[in-house]
């Protein structure tokens, strides 16, 4: 095995289950010592208790590996500034982050109150807040960080019912695009996974004989990756059932139309062609994209 963590500390949050539970056993398998943070509680967000996450401690002790267990909830800064300092003291250092905590309160967006709106986002996306500017500082010093957000086809893709929790999971990818930039250069890389897996979150969504396919170990060797010490950095990487896909959010070339009252008219009259994604793009960030846009403008002005 050539991706190996020897010597790397870990936390993976919400690891008492499903696909932390299986990112955090690979981990240990692999040689990093791992923070195996669970709150507990049920798939809605009630309720909380770390015994999920002192189970996985123990597998991972009883296979040879090292790992203790934390009961932050990622809601909490607090209790997860104190869950990152319980690692330096036991480990001496966080290499590596999995931000995978997560809840789901779906319904159709008809007959969703704004507190099922507030608590997905409180998990998904201030919990991986919290929980990466609680390492920051320390990767930075560091010189060395791989840091993961977990997000989901259902906010790179939309699905029913999934209004809150798509919203949250592409605002990890806005924060994962952010971040990739601001640690480039203490080699901070932060990527994001989107998994398919059959977990207790996705019982009664995916069709039980799929549901056999799709392991959590059929996705972790995604986490692996993206966190390994080759790792790329801004990635958006699919998994599920053993495959592997990278998804993008790219540009088209699209048209110059300059301004005049007849511009929105002519947008709609070459839709196709702005929308044609021959020789489309990903531009290195929001700026980049902006200067695209005035290059072709300036482009255009010089022509005529
Ligand atoms: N299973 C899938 O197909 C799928 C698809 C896309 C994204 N995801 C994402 O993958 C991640 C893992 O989900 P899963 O499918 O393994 O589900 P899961 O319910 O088994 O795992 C989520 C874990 O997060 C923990 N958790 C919840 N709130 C927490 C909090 N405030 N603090 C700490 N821990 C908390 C739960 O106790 C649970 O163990 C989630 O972020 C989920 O949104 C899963």
């Amino acid at each position: 095995m050539d991706v190996r963590f020897d010597g790397r500390v870990a936390i993976v949050t919400g690891a008492g289950g499903g696909l932390g539970r299986c990112h955090a056993l690979a981990l240990a398998a692999r040689g990093a010592k791992v923070v195996v943070n669970d709150l507990g509680g049920t798939v809605d967000g009630a309720g909380a208790a770390s015994a999920a996450a002192l189970r996985v401690v123990e597998e991972i002790r009883a296979a040879g590996g090292m790992a203790i267990a934390n009961g932050a909830s990622v809601t909490d800064f607090a209790a997860v500034e104190e869950m990152v300092q319980q690692a330096r003291e036991a480990f001496g250092r966080v290499d590596i982050l999995v931000n995978n905590a997560g809840i789901l309160r779906d319904k159709s967006f008809a007959k969703m109150g704004l507190d099922d709106f507030r608590a997905v986002f409180e998990v998904h996306v201030m919990g991986a807040v919290h929980c990466t500017k609680a390492v920051w500082e320390l990767m930075r010093e560091q010189g060395y960080g791989r840091i993961v957000m977990t997000t989901s086809s259902s906010g790179l893709y939309g699905n029913f019912g999934q209004s809150n929790y798509g919203a949250a999971k592409m605002a990890l990818v806005g924060l994962m695009q952010t971040l990739s930039i601001e640690g480039a250069k203490h080699d901070i890389r932060v990527n994001c996974l989107a998994p398919t897996a059959a977990t207790r979150m996705t019982e009664g969504i995916i069709p039980a004989a799929q549901l056999a396919l799709l392991t959590p170990e059929s996705v972790t060797p995604a986490l692996l990756a993206l966190v390994a010490e080759n790792a790329p950095s801004r990635a958006i990487l699919c998994a599920g059932a053993g495959s592997f896909e990278s998804a993008h959010v790219s540009l088209t070339h699209g048209l110059h139309l300059g301004t005049g009252d007849g511009v929105a008219d002519q947008i709609l009259a070459r839709l196709d062609e702005i929308s044609d994604r021959d020789g489309d793009q990903v531009p290195g960030s929001g700026a980049a994209q902006g200067m695209l846009e005035l290059t072709k403008g300036v482009v255009e002005h010089a022509d005529n």
